[in-house]
């Protein structure tokens, strides 16, 4: 097979959804119908169970079982699917945002009864600011929920999207019957417990036909009729273009638990969803039919077990053909590699692999070379972009609890903060250094770390802060004056850019009034 025929059948996307939508149980039912596994239950140790997340040992070692499943990859209609898997649990999101960079595409999971929630409207705006195409798929039909409708115009309102249902639902929770397939026109019979076979799927020229009162039920027919013609007066027909451009969002309804619905959203997807899409660099756009290759660190996984010290770097493969025991270039640290034993993921198996192609997700082995959003390539320059950091919600001083070891405490920060654990900012007044993270978890790891890995100790001070926001100017006299009536509030990011650290989201506003020549940035990356 050709490169291109490699590139072209291949499709690399993450699922994202608030915790208990059913990411896990869709995950798995894709996998089974891709034959990756066998039985469910398979994918369930991946995910981070609610009781444990008082215990970060606990959930570390829950992580280190879902470092085989980051990537599950499998084949279905001879596409090459590559599943990235997104923690669900909020005191991760920064690992999630980073692996939405490595994808193509989303899949948003909602629950029908909860609708749109927090971690689903921030996952959503991480997407929506690259402009990741994305399919919505409204899980658990088969309980009392919301009204399509209202979910309609929640997805429009909080996710900011503009819905095209191409599935419908006749009736929910007790009523459900299935769901009108609006893009091949095929009816979809409901049997709960995933027992749907062929004679399930009906197809019908028209929603006039009587077979359909004769399937659902006379009063859910005439409902569904009223339904489906809203829909065409109301939502914009499928545009596939739209959908690639990020600006158009395909919704389906379904129950994944019950294997419903979902094959339906499978089909689409394989037949819509974009295959390996350029990347930007600071230097040029990478397209992934050149011959040379690149790709990008997008996480980095450390193994918490002191018996296996290693890290494995994520890879992903932006252009060209990545070949084991091969001379490349690590950008940042202007340095050769070869990498022996590359590992690529399939469903539950780790293997290693001799190549992989643009899309595809590569686990190497890493001694502490690599950083989040680092470059390898053929031997060209590239920085690539698009992999920033996000505002922390939880701050705190970091102190040494050990004189004698500052170097290994220094040596310790620098490269926890370059696997992504947390962020490092240093006051522009005092010099103490403030971490910054998603969750409490994160404190307790990096203490734990520091000193298990590195023989040092720190401890923590409360700060008052809640909110960091990059600043850019024009105007370097203004820029002076904000500094000298700010500078309790103003630090520097681990690359020396100027960070504003707020006190709340109020004190921020009254701030951003008052220096209206500053720009506050949402994230670290900005023109
Ligand atoms: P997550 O990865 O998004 O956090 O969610 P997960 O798939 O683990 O699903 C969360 C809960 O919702 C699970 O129940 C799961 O069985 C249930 N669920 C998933 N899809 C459906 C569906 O279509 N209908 C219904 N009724 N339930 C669904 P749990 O009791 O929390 O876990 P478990 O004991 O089943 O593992």
């Amino acid at each position: 097979m050709s490169i291109t025929e490699e590139i072209q059948k291949r499709r690399t996307f993450g699922i994202i959804s608030h915790p208990d939508a059913g990411k896990t149980t869709l995950t798995e039912k894709l996998l089974l119908f891709g034959g990756a596994i066998q039985s469910a239950g398979a994918v369930k140790s991946n995910k981070i169970k609610k009781h444990a997340t008082s215990d970060f040992m606990d959930i570390e070692r829950q992580r280190g079982i879902s470092v085989a499943t980051s990537v599950m990859a499998f084949y279905y209609k001879d596409k090459k699917i590559n599943i990235l898997d997104t923690p669900g649990h909020k005191d991760f999101a920064e690992d999630t945002y980073r692996t939405l960079t490595a994808v193509d595409s989303a899949i948003v999971v909602i629950d029908v009864a909860k609708g749109v929630e927090e971690q689903t409207e921030n996952l959503v705006g991480v997407c929506k600011r690259r402009s990741t195409p994305m399919i919505v798929f409204v899980n658990k039909m088969d309980r009392e929920g919301k009204d399509g409708f209202d979910l309609l115009d929640e997805i429009e309102g909080k996710l900011k999207m503009k819905a095209c249902p191409l599935s419908w639902p006749i009736g929910m929770g007790q009523r459900f019957k299935g769901v009108y397939n609006i893009y091949e026109k095929k009816l979809v019979l409901y049997n709960a417990h995933g027992t749907q076979s062929e004679e399930d799927n009906i197809v019908i020229e028209s929603l006039d036909d009587p077979i359909l009162d004769e399937k659902v039920g006379s009063q859910l027919a005439k409902e569904l009729r009223e339904e489906v013609e809203m829909i065409s007066e109301v939502y914009p027909p499928f545009d596939q273009d739209a959908y690639a451009r990020g600006e158009l969002n395909p919704v389906f309804f379904g129950s994944a638990i019950n294997n419903f619905g979902v094959k339906e959203m499978l089909d689409c997807f394989v037949e819509i969803a974009p295959m390996p899409l350029p990347r930007i660099t600071e230097e040029r756009m990478i397209d992934p039919l050149e011959d040379k290759f690149s790709g990008f660190i997008f996480k980095i996984h450390a193994n918490m077990d002191p018996k296996h010290r290693d890290r494995i770097a994520f890879l992903r493969i932006c252009s060209g053909t990545f070949e084991r025991n091969t001379n490349y270039f690590h950008v940042r640290n202007d340095k050769k590699m070869k990498f022996s034993n590359p590992t690529a993921f399939m469903a539950e198996k780790k293997s290693i692999i001799d190549e992989a192609f643009p899309g595809d997700i590569v686990g190497l082995y890493d001694s502490g070379n690599f950083k989040i959003g680092d470059a390898i390539t053929e031997g060209e320059v590239l920085n690539f972009k698009g992999i920033p950091s996000f505002s922390p919600e939880q701050f705190r001083y970091i102190n040494n609890a050990d004189p004698m070891k500052s170097k290994q405490l220094n040596k310790g920060i620098n490269q926890l903060m370059d696997e992504g654990v947390a962020q490092l900012f240093v006051m522009e007044s005092s010099g103490r250094k403030i971490i910054g993270t998603v969750g409490a978890l994160q404190f307790d790891v990096i203490q734990y770390r520091l000193e298990h890995e590195y023989g040092a100790k720190c401890s923590y001070e409360p700060v008052n802060f809640h909110k960091a926001c990059w600043v850019s100017h024009e105007d370097d006299g203004k820029f002076k004056e904000f500094y000298s009536r700010r500078k309790n509030n103003i630090a520097k990011d681990k690359d020396g850019k100027y960070v504003f650290l707020a006190e709340s989201s109020w004190s921020l506003n009254t701030v951003k009034e008052g220096h209206p020549d500053i720009v506050f940035h949402e994230s670290s990356e900005y023109e």
